[in-house]
């Protein structure tokens, strides 16, 4: 089976700066959430598995004794260390590693968490077992992965623009075996080890002053985009951005909410 270009570091380092600078708006909100859902202690050593710039290290380390955050990308894990050391927190140990294969002792931690990171390993189910066993006993785990596409707004606007701008570019498919179908992520969870399993959707809602500031928002830091947008030169690729642009113009009312919907999956060791 042919691997997702996603599942190496190099697109990641390629857009890990402006990640960091735009992507970080919509996905902070889901971190708030998890962290929220993980009832930590203030004395928790917790580990953020594929943590990206530390859109939930960052917060986490602010209110718990130690975080662990590891990513493959380096450039991610440079972002991080920058955040951890404009922001004077000291209790965060930042690794460049594999989400497959903890550099962790089992036991380890009281949390863990994978926003939106897990979703991308070629072998989720080490993935989730790797988690499983850095957890001390009675640990939760929050793991995060995008709802269908159909369940979003804001997604559907955008691959709609997608399609319309980036020739070849494919039409979304459900994909009822990965973590957008609630029973296989719950399936995956427990066949980790991890009890008292639950995956529930949760919904943000994001609005922008024009259909240029969504397209720029939602796409400088898109790794994926930047996936397509590698097959062509300078010139096309304007061409089809300002095709993608008008699209969104077309139909996108400003300061009109967009809704994106995630399912965050709880379990505990
Ligand atoms: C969409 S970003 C999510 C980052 C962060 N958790 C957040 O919520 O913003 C996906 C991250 O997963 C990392 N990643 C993907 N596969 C990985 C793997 N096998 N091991 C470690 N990190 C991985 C990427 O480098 C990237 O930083």
């Amino acid at each position: 089976m042919s691997q997702s270009p996603l599942a190496s570091s190099g697109p990641w380092d390629e857009v890990a700066e402006r990640y960091d600078d735009a992507a970080t708006e919509v996905m902070r909100p889901f971190s708030a959430h998890a962290l929220a859902l993980a009832e930590l202690s203030p004395g928790a050593h917790v580990v953020d598995v594929a943590a990206g710039p530390g859109t939930l290290a960052i917060p986490a380390a602010a209110r718990v004794a130690r975080v662990s955050a590891l990513d493959f990308s380096p450039l991610m894990i440079e972002r991080l260390v920058r955040h951890a050391e404009a922001a004077g927190l000291d209790a965060i140990d930042a690794r460049v590693g594999d989400g497959q294969a903890l550099p962790y002792a089992e036991d380890s931690f009281d949390a863990g968490f994978s926003l939106f990171g897990l979703m991308f390993f070629p072998d989720r189910a080490r993935g989730f077992a790797e988690l499983h066993r850095v957890l001390r006993p009675g640990a939760i785990a929050v793991v995060s992965s995008w709802a269908p596409l159909a369940d979003s707004s804001l997604m559907t606007l955008l691959s709609g623009a997608f399609q319309a701008g980036i020739p070849g570019y494919p039409a979304p498919q459900p994909n009822p075996e990965n973590l957008e179908n609630p029973e296989v992520f719950e399936a995956e969870l427990r066949a980790a080890g991890f009890t008292e399993v639950s995956v529930r959707a949760h919904t943000e809602s994001f609005a922008y002053d024009s259909a240029e500031q969504l397209w720029d928002r939602l796409t400088r830091g898109s790794a994926p985009l930047q996936l397509a947008r590698s097959r062509f030169d300078e010139e096309t690729w304007k061409a089809q951005e300002h095709t993608m642009i008008e699209y969104l113009a077309a139909r996108y009312e400003p300061n009109r909410p967009l809704t994106t919907t995630a399912y965050l999956g709880t379990g505990r060791k």
